[in-house]
């Protein structure tokens, strides 16, 4: 048995993963793996909760974020990886909490209540999406995880889970360890536009983005707005293109690059080639592993029927002794009948 601490975390599989993705997730991930006993899944039944009238991509979606998790670090040997669908203990754990569940606590959840005023082109009044942090809940308490890496956003679901798993001790029995959020710094990642970096906005930098895409859009970029010609002095301390900088580029460039603009001695075309070799730089390796991986759809498949058969006895364990808490295993209780 191993001592060490559960990590576990998932992302919903909507599609390719962009650099916001990279730097506000996975690169976190990846850097756990030696110290922590990490579960990292695709959260498909996740996805279906706002994309049900058109489940066609799921699949497909799932095996390019976990390509791209992999071709980004995350190692099949040192982590569980693996597909939320692939391990059906999810369900039967998120229908147990369900029981318990007070309505009241899912409809006071801040992200239901902004997803449901904002998005418009889904009929999202369904019983599956008020009871998607419930699923999220499920997730984690079903490894028994103590550590959940998630962005801010994700706050008030990590506090339902903590509540839920209280619920659940206090009515059956200490099953479940409070999880915690590991809310890990991230650095601001911008879009192409100057606003968050988001699929929805069409301004992300994708990590499948071949060399001229990349240097299409880094073409494009939104630079400081101060800085009308070419002969004003920059300002890289508010600047998009400099925050791209920070995250990609080495040091002495940024020192030089940073130095130069502010002499107005580098204009802004200049400082996108500049920038632009940079992303290409990062990224071309990481897109190199993602097209492999891709290509060998079969060894990708293996990696993750193996991780969620691995992911599985750990969750069998713990459906085990929810069911023996709850007193709904028939094998215990058959056996106390006859003797
Ligand atoms: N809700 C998370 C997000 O949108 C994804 C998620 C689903 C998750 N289940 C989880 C994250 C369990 C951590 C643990 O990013």
């Amino acid at each position: 048995m191993s001592q060490k601490s559960v990590v576990l975390s998932g992302m919903r599989s909507t599609g390719p993963l962009h650099l916001g993705n990279y730097f506000g997730a996975v690169r976190n991930w990846v850097g756990l793996q030696d110290r922590y006993e990490c579960y990292y899944f695709a959260a498909d039944w996740h996805a279906l909760t706002t994309d049900y009238a058109d489940t066609s991509q799921i699949a497909e979606n799932t095996l390019q974020v976990v390509a791209d998790w992999i071709a980004s670090g995350l190692d099949p040997e040192r982590s569980v990886i693996f597909v939320q669908s692939m391990v059906p203990e999810h369900a039967e754990l998120h229908l147990l909490l369900s029981m318990i569940m007070p309505l009241g606590l899912l409809e006071r959840v801040p992200t239901y209540k902004e997803q449901i005023r904002e998005i418009k082109n889904k009929d999202l009044s369904t019983y599956g999406f008020l009871g998607y942090p419930l699923l999220q809940s499920a997730d984690i308490l079903l490894y028994r995880a103590h550590l959940v890496p998630v962005g801010e956003d994700q706050a008030s679901h990590l506090e339902l889970s903590r509540e839920v798993a209280r619920k659940f001790n206090r009515y059956y029995g200490k099953v479940f360890p409070e999880p915690k959020a590991l809310f890990t710094p991230t650095p601001r990642v911008p879009g192409i536009d100057g606003r968050k970096m988001s699929k929805s906005y069409d301004n992300a930098i994708y990590l499948a983005d071949t060399e001229e895409e990349i240097r299409a859009k880094a073409s494009k970029m939104f630079t400081d707005p101060t800085r009308v010609r070419r002969k004003d002095p920059g300002h890289p301390e508010t600047c998009n293109l400099y925050d791209f900088h920070k995250l990609v580029s080495p040091p002495e460039l940024l020192e030089k690059v940073a130095r130069e603009c502010r002499l107005a001695q580098i204009g802004c075309v200049d400082d996108k080639k500049l920038i632009a070799e940079q992303l290409v730089e990062f990224l071309t390796p990481i897109r190199e592993r993602r097209e492999a991986l891709i290509a060998d759809r079969d060894t990708l498949l293996d990696i993750v029927t193996e991780g969620s058969r691995k992911a599985r006895e750990r969750a069998r364990e713990t459906m085990d002794a929810v069911r023996s808490s709850m007193t709904l295993d028939y094998r215990e209780i058959l056996a106390k009948v006859t003797r």
